[in-house]
């Protein structure tokens, strides 16, 4: 196995503690890809830091105050997974300390704070940044990308992405900061699930010329968690039409579909492309199929791959078995760790000039939902 990078990590919540379970069986995956070992983490909650040093052999200190993990010049990467609000300027003083970043979707609480980081990146050529995004590295997801590179579809006649959550359709679920628009960001549920609809997308070269946004609020308060009620202002869900542009230059509609509140979905993330030639659908609620369209003649009829384990990199899993959601967050982390050290890599993370499109995209999305109009993406 080559050398172990050195990893801190700022924010100890849900998406830290998947990176540390991730590095924890970097034995799973088959090739030499250099280990991340996190020596470092910090939450300004340190209750959330016991886990990490329960679970951790590695790790040597936990702080309170990112700036004392970021002036340990060992530490060379950081994976930084805290609220939107904080994105703008811990991910500039991460890039300004020299680390390496995997950031978290979206990048920057609006396209102004993206444009800073980006701006910030562009300062310092030698950091290696990537926006986290682990869905289009599902097997199954992947021979998808492949065809539309391959131009297995033909002539595009539409596309569509999306992200459906259920779990807001619980009323009694008390709000967090993902529902607060303060430190969630006026996006609401693009921010949150956006990136997600947009990975495979952008990667296949494809770009929304215009918008057409409708985003609706359903849930108007919360409870508190403290026995009152609370504001719910952030959008529940987005729908997004869009008339993309293939690196052909060639148009067609394409749909992406942001939802907390859509009825029986628990985390399904779907993509569907529909052409001339062929047709294929991926929803991660079936995650180890791929459902493709065969013709007969004049007359097409859908079909069902069972993909199984066959990742980008190679795993100790037979490739019979089933691949998941932690499956594909340690891919993501090969990916990003492999794309630092220089290695090749098939298929690569969420790049910063990916999550400026992103921006663009929802940017011009609030403004079409504000003006019911139909919005140019810049
Ligand atoms: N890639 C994915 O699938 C995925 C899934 C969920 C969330 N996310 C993203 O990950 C990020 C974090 O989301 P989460 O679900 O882990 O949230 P979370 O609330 O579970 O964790 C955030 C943590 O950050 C800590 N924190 C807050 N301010 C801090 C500061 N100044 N310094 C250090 N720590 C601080 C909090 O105490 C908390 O423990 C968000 O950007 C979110 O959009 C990504």
């Amino acid at each position: 196995m080559g050398l172990a990078i050195k990893f801190g990590v700022i924010g100890c919540g849900l998406m830290g503690k998947e990176f540390a379970s991730a590095a924890s069986r970097w034995c799973h995956l088959a090739g030499d890809i250099p280990r991340p070992e996190i020596v470092a983490v910090c939450d300004t909650n340190p209750a959330n830091h016991e886990w990490f040093g329960r679970h951790l052999p590695d790790l040597k200190y936990r702080f309170s105050d990112y700036r004392e993990l970021l002036a340990l010049p060992e530490v060379e990467a950081v994976y930084c997974a805290v609220p939107h609000s904080l994105h703008e300027a811990l991910y500039i003083d991460i890039i300004r300390a020299g680390k390496h970043l995997l950031g978290e979707k979206p990048f920057g609480i609006d396209q102004a704070a993206n444009a800073a980081i980006l701006a910030e990146l562009a300062i310092h050529p030698s950091v290696f940044a990537r926006c986290s995004s682990e869905f289009p590295f599902y097997p199954a997801a992947r021979i998808l990308s492949k065809w539309i590179d391959e131009g297995k579809f033909g002539r595009i006649i539409e596309a569509r992405f999306g992200m459906r959550h259920s779990s807001d359709m619980d009323l009694t679920k008390p709000i967090n900061w993902k529902r607060m628009a303060s430190i969630n960001g006026e996006y609401g549920c693009m921010g949150d699930l956006g990136i997600h609809t947009e990975h495979l997308a952008f990667r296949a070269g494809w770009r929304p010329v215009d918008v057409c946004a409708k985003l609706t609020k359903l849930v108007e308060t919360r409870p508190d968690g403290k026995g009152g009620m609370a504001a719910c202002d952030t959008w529940d869900n987005a729908t997004l039409l869009c008339g993309m542009r293939d690196a052909k230059g060639v148009e067609f509609p394409a749909t992406f579909e942001m939802k907390r509140l859509a009825p029986a979905s628990t985390n399904s993330v779907f993509y569907e492309v529909y052409g001339m030639d062929l047709s294929a659908r991926f929803n991660t609620d079936d995650p180890n199929a791929l459902v493709f369209t065969t013709s007969w003649g004049k007359e097409q009829a859908w079909s069902r791959i069972v993909v199984g384990h066959k990742p980008v990199f190679p795993t100790i899993t037979g490739g019979i078995f089933e691949f998941g959601f932690s499956d594909a967050i340690l891919q993501m982390w090969a990916a990003f760790v492999a794309e630092l050290r220089g290695l090749p890599v098939e298929y690569g993370c969420f790049t910063p000039e990916e999550t400026r499109l992103s921006h663009a995209l929802q940017t011009a999305a609030l403004a079409s939902q504000r003006g019911r109009s139909v919005e140019t993406v810049a």
